[in-house]
This record gives structure tokens, C-alpha cells and sequence, in this order.
């Protein structure tokens, strides 16, 4: 279950999710923490700075009006599709997939959204799950797109594993695709995960997109920065291509939702090198 669902951190994760999974259809998708299948899209404060607003304005901008992400919300009015509903959804029967989440309610709900679909839904751990996935299947790296959307970037389950974030390096310097979602609450932090990943994934070619906002706009009631970005490793120049001018749209989109006073008063959008 994920609590902050069609928020901004939602909609600068499931913007560029959306259009790589168009751009570059894996044969593969394996997420550590896969969430409920889809949420009912009722209004709240933070959704009408998130999907809602973006449903509203996106299909003004010349870089949002085409994109896979305001085709899926279109698609079904009122329901906000989770991650693994954009990508079930977006490749349906030409993929396999492991969808991993320890809430048995939102793996209940995986595992009725793939019925049809070579879906496997592991309700563990998903950081281990998905390190012995990569052990065991005889896949090429390169055909499997890897989510990482922790909950907490560095939880160690047991003393064994990896935190996701150390997945995330392991899996980047392996070669798998890999979308890396991260979040943050001060400025200084700003592109943190794709510093961390580098150091971890020295040969892995990694992208990042980040988006600062004003925290009033998810959290009500706190002043200040919140910001989030997703790390990309092993992308193709046309899926980095695309998250860019996307991450651009949404900063044009976000330009009139102003919060007077604060820094910063509006999102921006930054590649982060
Ligand atoms: C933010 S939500 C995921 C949202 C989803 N990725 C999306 O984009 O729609 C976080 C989820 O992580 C799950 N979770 C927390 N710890 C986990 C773990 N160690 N392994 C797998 N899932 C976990 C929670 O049950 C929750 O459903």
C-alpha cells in the first residue's frame, strides 16, 4: 500500500516509469516494492498538486500531451494505477514479471491484476527476493528492467542482505536496467541515490532526473524542500532522451503552483550530473 499515491513523488516516478517501459519495452520487470495494484482517486491536497493538476494541465504541454503516463491515467478515470499496473498494463503477455511486497493485502491484489499475465508475487522481503532472482534466473541483464521504489533506501533486513540502495549499485554494475526512485528533505541532499550508486555501480551508465518541490505540496503541513528523483542505470540514449523532456514538462506545468515565501516557491526540474 502506498500511502502517498498520485502525489508528486508518485508523478516524477511514474512519468519517466511510464515512457521507458514504451521507449524500451523490457522482456523482464522485477519490482522489490511493488505496492497495491491501483488506488481509487479521490481528491486531496496533495493529489491536486499531484495527478489531479497534472491530469488537468498535461494535455497542454507539448511534451506531456503524448506521454504514457497521462494515457494510463486516462485510460481508466478515477483509478491511479501503481507501478506494476503501468507495466503489466504497458507489456502485458510479451513479459514475465516478479512483483514483490510484504503487505499481503497488496500482494492479494498483484497477484488479481496479473491473472492472466506470468506473474509471480513474492510476499518477502523484496530486496532479497529479487538479489536471488538475480542469482538464480539465466536471464541477460540487459532484457530485465529492475524497480527499486524502497520504502526505506537503508533497511537491512538481516545481517545477510543488501539494503535496497546496495541492490540497486549491485544490480547497475551487473548490467540490468534499473529505475532507482529516491526521495529527500533537504536541499543538500539533493541527487544523493545517484552519488550513492555510482560509488556502487563504477562501470553502470547512470542518468538522473530530480525534481525539488516545495514540501507544503506533498506534506501540508511542513515549510521547506522535499524533493525526489529516480536514478536510471543502463538506459538507452532515447529512454534518457524521453525522462528529460519530461522532467521539463512537468517543471512548465508546475510553474503556476506557487508557494509564496517559500523556498523554493516551485518545483524545478534538474538533470543531475
Ligand atoms: C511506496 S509503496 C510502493 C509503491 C509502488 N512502487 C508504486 O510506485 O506504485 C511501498 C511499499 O513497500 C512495501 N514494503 C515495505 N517494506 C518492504 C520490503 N522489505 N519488501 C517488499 N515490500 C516492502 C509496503 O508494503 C508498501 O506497499
Amino acid at each position: 500500500m502506498n500511502h502517498h499515491f498520485a502525489e508528486l513523488g508518485d508523478v516524477w516516478k511514474h512519468l519517466p516509469l511510464a515512457e521507458v517501459l514504451r521507449v524500451n519495452p523490457p522482456r523482464l520487470y522485477w519490482e522489490t516494492h511493488a505496492g497495491s495494484a491501483s488506488y481509487l482517486l479521490t481528491e486531496s491536497p496533495s493529489r491536486l498538486h499531484g495527478a489531479l493538476r497534472f491530469l488537468a494541465l498535461a494535455p497542454d504541454d507539448p511534451a506531456l500531451e503524448g506521454c504514457a503516463y497521462l494515457k494510463a491515467l486516462m485510460d481508466v478515470p478515477g483509478l491511479y494505477p501503481g507501478s506494476a499496473t503501468l507495466a503489466m498494463r504497458a507489456l502485458g503477455t510479451s513479459a514475465t514479471y516478479v512483483l514483490c511486497d510484504v503487505d499481503p493485502e497488496s500482494a492479494a491484489t498483484l497477484r488479481a491484476a496479473g491473472a492472466g499475465l506470468d506473474v509471480r508475487v513474492v510476499d518477502t522481503d523484496g530486496v532479497s527476493a529479487i538479489e536471488r532472482e538475480a542469482h538464480l534466473a539465466r536471464v541477460n541483464a540487459r532484457d530485465v528492467l529492475v524497480h527499486v521504489d524502497p520504502f526505506d533506501p537503508f533497511e537491512r533486513v538481516t545481517p545477510d542482505s543488501k539494503t535496497p540502495v546496495e541492490l540497486a549499485g549491485w544490480l547497475a554494475d551487473a548490467g540490468y536496467r534499473l529505475m532507482y526512485w529516491y526521495g529527500y528533505d533537504s536541499v543538500e541532499r539533493r541527487g544523493w541515490a545517484r552519488d550513492v550508486i555510482a560509488r556502487l555501480a563504477p562501470h553502470a551508465e547512470l542518468w538522473c532526473g530530480d525534481a525539488l518541490i516545495p514540501a507544503s505540496l506533498v506534506y501540508p503541513e511542513r515549510s521547506g524542500a522535499w524533493g525526489c528523483g529516480v536514478v536510471l542505470a543502463n538506459a538507452t540514449a532515447e529512454e534518457v532522451r524521453a525522462c528529460e523532456r519530461l522532467g521539463r514538462g512537468l517543471e512548465r506545468v508546475s510553474e503556476t503552483d506557487v508557494v509564496e515565501g517559500n523556498d523554493p516557491s516551485r518545483l524545478s526540474f534538474a538533470v543531475m550530473a
